[in-house]
């Protein structure tokens, strides 16, 4: 079987989980702490707070920005709901944004018609790594804050810096499907003082310098997640160039006949999942269904979230978004693949659309 993914996990991370558990310290201190310092290092941000999942790094940052009811944030419809959902837990109002056709995030044009006199903060996805257009968005937002959504982003570059620099706060996850790992996990970049400040009170049940200060979770890194970070974090170049080896494998084979995401011109993405859209005609269920019995794991690209359940009632019509959601497939792609699974995906999903 072709795994979808499958992170890479060796024995140094096993000998840096055993240190920590014989260390007896098991939640968050020293590890944490140096892994936050090597991303902002990394990301050339003042500020890394470290929390519990790449959701927890939204929704804190949300509560950080005071966004709530009354409020209005833009995001791109196409993605994993974590950015919408965060939204509707701090009780303010999603507007959705269509995605551009080929690059499958939000364009800073749609980002600045969508926007209104209630909008209070926009949501930038670097969706499945491939990073947004973020000169032109910011020079089309002027000073409505952004969030970063650069789950997906670590290690992709946009033309003018890394991903992970846009905004005022950028979130990353290190869920294992995330270019590192640390089981799960999340991260909260940015340069001022007082927003870090606030984000380590929320994610430690509202504790400012001893005292309880507004009612808040827990919403901590531990220090055995840490240390999975930091020893992955020595392999990040490495993980990304191979990424980058397989997708152009991919590339070469499939441009021709299937669509799927370009990056703007001067960026590099990581490709953090590398998707396809299959052409009209085919059943993506039975498609799906093919590729896995001839040991091929694919999976559903992602979802056009105004049509998911929990924004049932959502008025919004977003073509780009709903055709992508409705056809793409995520084919495997992991740093360990070798290129001759990459040629066995390859001619497997051939056989099935030409069968
Ligand atoms: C764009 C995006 N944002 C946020 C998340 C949430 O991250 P986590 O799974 O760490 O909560 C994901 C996860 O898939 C994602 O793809």
């Amino acid at each position: 079987m072709i795994p979808l993914a499958k992170p890479w996990i060796g024995e140094d991370e096993q000998r840096a989980v055993s240190a920590v558990l014989e260390s007896g310290q098991l939640v968050q201190g020293a590890l944490v702490e140096r892994f936050e310092l090597a991303i902002a290092a990394l990301l050339g941000r003042r500020h890394a707070v470290a929390v519990s999942s790449g959701t927890a790094a939204l929704q804190l940052t949300l509560k950080a920005l005071q966004v709530g009811p009354g409020d209005e944030v833009l995001c791109p419809a196409l993605s994993w709901p974590s950015p919408a959902h965060a939204v509707r837990v701090a009780g303010a109002k999603v507007r959705f944004v269509d995605v551009d056709q080929a690059e499958w995030n939000s364009t800073a044009e749609a980002l600045r018609e969508a926007r209104n006199g209630n909008t209070r903060v926009a949501i930038v996805i670097d969706q499945f790594g491939n990073p947004a257009r973020a000169e032109e968005i910011r020079g089309a937002l002027g000073a409505l804050p952004i969030i970063e959504d650069a789950a997906c982003a670590l290690g992709s570059r946009f033309t003018s810096g890394p991903c992970g620099s846009l905004g005022k706060v950028s979130c990353l996850s290190f869920h294992p499907r995330k270019i590192l790992t640390t089981g799960e996990g999340g991260m909260c970049l940015t340069d001022e003082d007082d927003i870090a400040e606030k984000l380590r009170m929320l994610r430690n049940h509202g504790r400012l310098r001893g005292e309880f200060v507004v009612a808040a979770g827990n919403s901590r890194m531990t220090e055995i997640a840490a240390a999975l970070g930091l020893t992955q974090l020595q392999r990040l170049d490495e993980i990304v160039s191979r990424r980058r080896e397989l997708a152009a494998l991919y590339q070469k084979a499939l441009g021709d006949e299937m669509d799927f995401q370009s990056t703007p011109q001067g960026a590099e993405s990581n490709y953090q999942t590398f998707g396809v859209v299959l052409p009209q005609g085919h059943d993506r269920r039975a498609v799906l269904a093919k590729l896995l019995e001839q040991g091929v794991e694919a999976g559903i690209l992602s979802f056009a979230i105004h049509k998911l359940g929990s924004f049932a009632g959502s008025e919004a019509t977003l073509p780009i978004a709903e055709h992508i959601a409705a056809r793409g497939i995520a084919l495997p792609l992991y740093p360990q693949m070798r290129n001759a699974e990459v040629d066995e995906v390859v001619r497997s999903l051939r056989g099935v659309l030409h069968e």
